[in-house]
C-alpha cells in the first residue's frame, strides 16, 4: 500500500511523515542545550531529544554549553542566563517557544512549564510549525487530574481497554516502559495528578497504604515524577476498623484522627511528595461519615488534618446520593443529591480539602444539565469531573468524541456572580479538572483508537477550557493521522459527526438511563426503572420524563434565578435537555414543528443512518490509514452498527407499543 501503519502506540506523538525540516532548523534542532538541576526540565530535554528522533528521525544531542545553533531548554530564568536574552513567562506552569535557525527556545515558568513546551514543540513541529514560530501558553488550572478505576486484581471498573496497567494478582506489577510511556502521554496533553487506584477501595486495595505496598507505590512514584505527576491513592473511609486496629471510624472520635496521621506519617515516608488521598465515602455502599452521624466536613477535614502536616490534599467525592431509593417515592429525586449534601457545608471544609463534583448531577449519561453546585459553592475548593472511559458513551467500541459534549459543559453560563461559565471559573472559582481513564493493557491504550481523541481532549480542555471541539479534533487527527487533507477531513468528519450520533440513537432528549443495568452497554428501557438506584424516565402512554420543576422535585430551584427559570419553562428549556427537566406528552410539539414521539422515532432512525455514513467516511480512506488501525476501527464500527439499531428498534417498539401512533413515514417500527 505504500503508506506507513499509525503507531497508534505513540498516539498523538506520532510526526508521521513530518519531517521536511530545512536544514538550517535541523541544525538548531540537533543540538540541545540545558543546564538545571531539576528532574522534570532535564526530562524536557530528554523528551525533546527522543521525540526528535522518534517523530521526525533527527539525531540531537544534549549539552550544557551554548553555541549556536542550539534549542536552549530550561526554565525563563536560566533560559534568560544562557541566552542573554530576556525571555518572560510568569503564569504558573506555563511556557513560551520559538523557533530559529540559529537559536530555539523552550522556556517554562517553572520545571513542569519547561516540560509542557517541550512536549508543545514537538507537537508543533508535527502539525507544521518550522522557523519563526512563537507560542506562549499556560493551563487555566492547576489541577489536571486522571482517577484510574483500576483493582489490584488487575481488573478496571468501566475498563474497556484490557487489563490494568498497574496491577495483576492482588499485586502492584507492570511494565516499568510502558509505564514511563503513560507518563509521557499524560504530561505531553499537561496532566499532574494521577489517583492509581479505584475510588471504590476494596479488597486488597485497602492495603496499598500499608508497608505490604508502600515500597512499591514509590517505585511507581518514581517513574511519573520526572513528569511532573504526583500520585494520589483512593483510601477507603472505614480503615481504622477494617484493618482490626479501632473498633469505629468515627471522625470526631479523637483515636481515629491520631490513627490517620499515623497512617500518613507512614505513607508520606515513602512517597513524600504524594499529592494526597482521594475519597468516595458514603456513596454506593462505601464506608463515610454518616454510618456515624456526622457528616462530609466532619469526615473530610478530620483526614485534612492528617495530611496537612505533608501538605497533601484530601480530595473528597460529592457523588453520595441514596441508592437504596423506593421507585413508588416520587418525592425523592437523585439529580438533587449532592447540591442538598454539600451545599449547607460550604465554607466548613479545610482549606487542603478539595471537593470532586461529577459534570452532571446523575452519572455521566449522554445528556446532562451542569451540576447547580459549580457557581453556588462560594467558600469550598472543589473540582469539575469528566469521564473518558466511555461508560455510557459506547464502551469504546462505538465512537463518541466527548470533547463535543465537554464544551458545552464549559460554555454553561451558571449565572452565579462574574465570569460565571464553568471555563470561565476555571482557575479561580474551580481548581481544576479531573476525568476517569481509559487506559489499560492494549496495545493501543484506548481499545479504539479514535478513542484516543477522548484522552487527549480531555487534557487539552483542562489547559485551555475556550478550545472547541472541532479544534481539538483538528489538532488530534493531524497529530495522529498526518496531514493528508483527505484523511483529516474524514477523521474530523467522523469525530464531530459521532456525539450527536450516538446521543441519536440513544436515551432521547436528555431523559437517561435506558440503558442496560450494570453493564451499560445497549438499551434496556426499564432496566432501571423499578429498581432502587433513583433513574427514573417514569414514560407511559402519554408522556415520559421527570418533572423537575416547581411543581415537581423542585431540582430546579438549586440554580441561580435566571437558569432556574430557563430550565423550570418547557418553551425556553433546551431540547436536548426537555425530559430531564419535564415530564412531555408525546404530542407535545418541538421547534421543527414536529411533535416529540415522531421527534424521538426520527432521531433513531436517523442515528443508525449517521452511522453507515460514519462507516462509509471510514472506508474512504482505507488505503491511507495502514491496515491494522483501519481494520481494528472497522471492526468496531460494525459493532456500533448493530448496538444503533438496536437501540433504534427497541426505543422505536417501546414507544410504538405505548402509544399505538405510527411513524408518520412509515418506517419499520415492531409491534
Ligand atoms: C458510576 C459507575 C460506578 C462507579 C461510580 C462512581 O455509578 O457505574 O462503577 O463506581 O459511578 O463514580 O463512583
Amino acid at each position: 500500500m505504500g503508506i506507513s501503519e499509525v503507531r497508534e502506540y505513540d498516539c498523538w506523538l506520532q510526526g508521521r511523515g513530518q519531517n521536511q525540516f530545512s536544514d538550517a532548523l535541523k541544525n538548531c534542532l540537533s543540538r540541545i542545550v540545558v543546564k538545571e538541576d531539576c528532574l522534570v526540565v532535564k526530562q524536557a530535554a530528554l523528551e525533546l531529544q527522543r521525540g526528535l528522533k522518534r517523530m521526525f528521525g533527527v539525531d540531537a544531542a544534549i549539552t550544557d554549553t551554548i553555541q549556536k545553533p542550539c534549542t536552549v531548554v530550561g526554565t525563563a530564568t536560566a533560559v534568560s542566563e544562557l541566552t542573554g536574552k530576556t525571555v518572560s513567562c510568569d503564569r504558573a506552569e506555563g511556557f513560551c517557544i520559538e523557533i530559529g535557525d540559529e537559536l530555539s527556545v523552550v522556556a517554562g515558568a517553572d520545571c513542569n512549564g519547561t516540560l509542557y513546551g517541550a512536549f508543545r514543540l514537538l507537537m508543533e513541529l508535527a502539525k507544521g510549525a518550522g522557523t519563526g514560530f512563537s507560542l506562549e501558553d499556560a493551563p487555566r488550572s492547576g489541577i489536571r487530574m486522571i482517577n484510574h478505576w483500576d483493582n489490584l486484581d488487575g481488573t478496571i471498573e468501566r475498563g474497556y481497554a484490557g487489563p490494568s496497567l498497574f496491577y495483576k494478582d492482588d499485586k502492584i506489577d507492570y511494565d516499568p516502559q510502558r509505564i514511563e510511556d503513560y507518563a509521557r502521554l499524560l504530561a505531553s496533553i499537561g496532566i499532574n495528578c494521577l489517583s492509581i487506584n479505584n475510588v471504590n477501595v476494596r479488597k486488597t486495595a485497602k492495603l496499598l497504604i500499608t508497608e505490604q505496598f508502600l515500597p512499591d507505590v514509590a517505585k511507581l512514584a518514581d517513574i511519573f515524577r520526572p513528569f511532573g505527576i504526583r500520585l494520589m491513592l483512593s483510601i477507603n473511609f472505614g480503615a481504622p476498623y477494617s484493618f482490626g486496629d479501632l473498633d469505629t471510624a468515627d471522625p470526631l472520635d479523637p483515636r481515629v484522627g491520631e490513627w490517620w496521621a499515623k497512617r500518613a506519617d507512614l505513607v508520606y515516608k515513602y512517597i513524600p511528595d504524594l499529592a494526597g488521598f482521594l475519597v468516595k465515602a458514603d456513596s454506593e455502599g462505601e464506608a463515610g461519615p454518616f454510618q456515624y452521624g456526622r457528616d462530609h466536613a466532619d469526615g473530610a477535614n478530620m483526614l485534612a488534618k492528617a495530611l496537612k502536616p505533608h501538605n497533601g490534599t484530601v480530595i473528597w467525592r460529592c457523588f453520595v446520593y441514596n441508592c437504596t431509593q423506593d421507585w413508588r417515592d416520587q418525592t425523592q429525586d437523585r439529580a438533587c443529591a449532592a447540591y442538598d449534601h454539600f451545599m449547607p457545608l460550604d465554607g466548613r471544609f479545610d482549606d487542603n480539602v478539595i471537593l470532586q463534583i461529577k459534570h452532571g448531577p446523575y452519572d455521566f449519561q449522554v445528556r446532562e444539565p451542569v451540576t447547580p453546585l459549580f457557581g453556588a459553592l462560594k467558600k469550598t475548593r472543589h473540582l469539575i469531573e469528566f469521564q473518558i472511559t466511555q461508560e455510557y458513551t459506547g464502551h469504546q467500541i462505538d465512537v463518541c468524541f466527548l470533547p463535543y459534549m465537554w464544551q458545552d459543559v464549559y460554555h454553561f453560563d451558571t449565572k452565579h456572580g462574574e465570569n460565571s461559565t464553568i471555563g470561565g471559573m476555571m482557575g479561580n472559582r474551580i481548581s481544576g479538572a479531573v476525568a476517569v481513564g481509559s487506559v489499560g493493557r492494549d496495545e493501543n491504550w484506548t481499545g479504539n483508537t479514535l478513542s484516543q481523541a477522548n484522552w487527549f481532549g480531555f487534557g487539552r480542555l483542562a489547559w485551555n477550557p475556550d478550545l472547541t471541539a472541532e479544534e481539538i479534533a483538528d489538532e488530534w487527527v493531524k497529530l495522529t493521522f498526518g496531514l493528508d487533507p483527505e484523511v483529516d477531513a474524514a477523521v474530523n468528519k467522523i469525530l464531530m459527526m459521532s456525539y450527536p450520533t450516538y446521543e441519536n440513537y440513544n436515551a432521547p432528549f436528555g431523559v437517561c438511563f435506558m440503558v442496560t443495568r450494570s453493564l451499560h452497554y445497549g438499551p434496556d428501557i426499564e432496566g432501571y426503572e423499578y429498581s432502587r438506584w433513583g433513574t427514573y424516565h417514569r414514560a407511559n402512554w402519554e408522556a415520559v420524563g421527570v418533572d423537575r420543576t416547581p411543581s415537581g422535585t423542585n431540582y430546579t430551584g438549586q440554580y441561580a434565578p435566571e437558569n432556574a427559570a430557563m430550565f423550570a419553562d418547557l418553551a425556553t428549556c433546551p431540547e436536548n435537555l426537555m425530559l430531564f427537566f419535564h415530564r412531555v406528552p408525546y404530542s407535545y410539539v418541538m421547534k421543527n414543528g414536529k411533535n416529540l414521539l415522531q421527534n424521538i422515532y426520527d432521531t433513531h432512525f436517523k442515528g443508525v443512518e449517521q452511522v453507515e455514513e460514519i462507516i462509509r467516511t471510514w472506508e474512504g480512506i482505507q488505503d491511507k490509514i495502514g491496515s491494522a488501525v483501519y481494520a481494528s476501527v472497522r471492526e468496531r464500527m460494525g459493532r456500533q452498527l448493530t448496538n444503533a439499531i438496536e437501540w433504534r428498534d427497541v426505543v422505536n417498539t417501546y414507544f410504538h407499543r405505548h402509544t399505538g401512533i405510527p411513524d408518520e413515514q412509515g418506517r419499520k417500527i415492531y409491534d
